[in-house]
């Protein structure tokens, strides 16, 4: 008989525990819907499909709020402007945390820096030093660095006149050019190799599959060696900016000079030794009093610009020159304006830019059909109803910003590129207050890099198509143009767009 009562209480325990979830579900609104997965692994068969055409895909067959199971991790693709505004503004305090891999928490110093740390005091007190130290309107500098590069990328193009130019490396090469320079506060190709290779193995280590992601068991297997990469590209990293940190340390030291002149040096203004200080605040009003950072903050920090800013701005205006290649009706009209408003006697300046309504459409209308980041990855802090559906504390929510530009409730032909469409009355903007379109987010964790990163397309864009006329290489039909692409952080053409300028303008470049 003894021996039966462990059985029993163990019985009746797991009796118990099943009344428990049973009562625990019975009251709460069910699961979104979505593919049926497998014991342990869940949906884990169909991770090809995570990306914004995927899951776009899904989205018709499940709707516009689903759900996936990947491993031991939930994930929630919201895909409609309606379940956007109830995850970005109605209860963004719920949506507003950021998940992130292992590989990520391990190159962001344990989210030191301010798009991978969660919605906190942290998170606030970060982004309030670098909208007003970095981003901001009134720090010319980086206002400068843009003006100073499109000029030196319209030489380079000028020097290639007649020749087929890969205008997808010419621009990411400006953006990252733009991007050095506002950091580091030069522009000397000195360096610059070094730490693009840096930023390209961390792209990549940001992108790669690791098990224990989604089965935190399985961290032990790691057949890639992602361990080791993740420590030597850190390594590199570390050593490329304390070298660039010293130096800005000893000019203070030698100039005596407070001017601070590149984010660097803004940020070093914030600088402490004390390591405790990392992700840690007081709550004083004086951004001064209330931050301090470390060098993992600054380094950190530098990255989130680096990644932020540059293949952004490089996608946009790759895309935009590509669709206006593909319809010459809209090439003929913006480059009419840019003629009519600015005239060929001289090159666009920032005074022109009210006057260049078209030219605005256009820029619209390519962020609407490729918003340079095509799913916006957001995590909830505490378990939420979203539609109707239940949705976990922990839950990865992927905002598909692509398939909400291109939602045939919203938008008329959606997958037509028709800058006109903007000229209408009460079109949606991407301000953030329509969630229809939102190629730069809403809300809290919105772009801070908006006014920078539109300054610089709008400039560039301006700038390539006021100086030059383009034509295809070799004879090229524009419906012959592969406009597909790729998913990454960004989602670039596939395909480099190629295309030969010729001079427009009468004034010398
Ligand atoms: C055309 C250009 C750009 C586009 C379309 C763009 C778009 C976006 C989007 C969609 C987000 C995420 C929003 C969300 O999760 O809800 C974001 C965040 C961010 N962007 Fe941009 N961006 C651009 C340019 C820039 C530039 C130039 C910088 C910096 C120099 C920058 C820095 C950042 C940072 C640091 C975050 C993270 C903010 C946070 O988590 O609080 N971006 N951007």
């Amino acid at each position: 008989m003894d021996s039966l009562v462990v059985p029993l209480l163990l019985f009746i325990l797991f009796l118990v525990a099943i009344v428990i979830l049973v009562v625990r579900r019975r009251g709460r609104a069910p699961y979104p819907p979505g593919p049926k997965g497998l014991p342990i692994i869940g949906n884990m068969s169909i991770m090809d499909q995570l990306t914004h055409r995927g899951l776009a895909k899904l989205a018709n067959q499940y709707g516009g709020v689903f759900y996936l199971r990947m491993g031991f991790l939930h994930m929630v693709t919201i895909s409609t402007p309606d379940a956007a505004r109830q995850v970005l503004q109605l209860q963004d305090n719920i949506f507003s945390n950021r998940p992130a891999t292992i590989a990520i928490t391990y190159l962001t110093y344990h989210r030191a820096d301010m798009a991978f740390a969660h919605y906190g005091p942290f998170w606030r007190q970060m982004r309030k030093l670098c909208v007003i130290k970095l981003f901001s309107r009134k720090r010319a500098e980086s206002w400068q660095s843009v003006r100073d590069e499109v000029d030196r990328a319209v030489r380079t193009v000028m020097a290639n006149s007649g020749k087929a130019v890969n205008v997808g490396e010419m621009v990411f090469c400006l953006t990252k050019n733009i991007i050095y320079r506002a950091a580091f506060g030069c522009s000397s190709q000195e360096g610059q190799d070094e730490f693009i290779g840096i930023l390209q193995e961390f792209s990549k280590l940001f992108g790669a599959f690791n098990i224990s992601d989604f089965v935190p068991c399985l961290g032990w297997v790691d057949p890639q060696g992602l361990t080791a990469r993740l420590t030597k590209a850190r390594a590199a990293l570390d050593s490329f900016i304390d070298n660039i940190i010293d130096q800005h340390m000893e000019k203070k030291k030698l100039t005596h000079n407070n001017e601070q002149t590149d984010m660097v040096d803004e940020l070093l203004a914030f600088y402490t030794t004390n390591s405790d200080h990392s992700n840690k605040l007081s709550q004083s009003d004086d951004l001064h009093n209330s931050i301090k950072l470390t060098k993992d903050n600054i380094k950190a920090i530098i990255m989130d610009v680096m990644f932020g800013g540059t293949e952004t701005v490089a996608s946009a205006i790759e895309w935009a020159m590509s669709e206006l290649m593909r319809s010459p009706e809209d090439l003929k009209r913006v480059q009419q304006e840019l003629a009519d408003v600015v005239g060929l006697d001289r090159t666009v300046e920032e005074s022109d830019f009210d006057n260049l309504t078209y030219l605005r459409c256009v820029l619209k209308e390519t962020l609407r059909l490729h918003p340079p980041i095509p799913l916006l990855l957001h995590e909830t802090a505490e378990d939420a109803v979203v539609s109707g559906y239940f949705i976990p504390k922990k839950a990865r929510v992927m905002i598909n910003a692509w398939a909400i530009g291109r939602d045939p409730n919203s938008w008329e032909e959606p997958d037509t590129f028709k800058p006109a469409r903007f000229l209408k009355e009460g079109v949606p903007d991407f301000k953030g207050n329509n969630f229809e379109f939102i190629p730069f987010g809403s809300g809290r964790r919105s772009c801070p890099g908006m006014q920078l990163g539109l300054y610089a397309l709008d400039l560039a864009v301006a700038h390539l198509l006021h100086c030059f006329t383009w034509e295809l290489p070799d004879g090229m039909k524009p419906s012959e143009m592969d406009m597909s692409d790729v998913f990454g952080l960004t989602a670039p053409r596939a395909s480099r767009l190629v295309a030969v300028p010729r001079k427009r303008v009468m004034c010398p470049l």
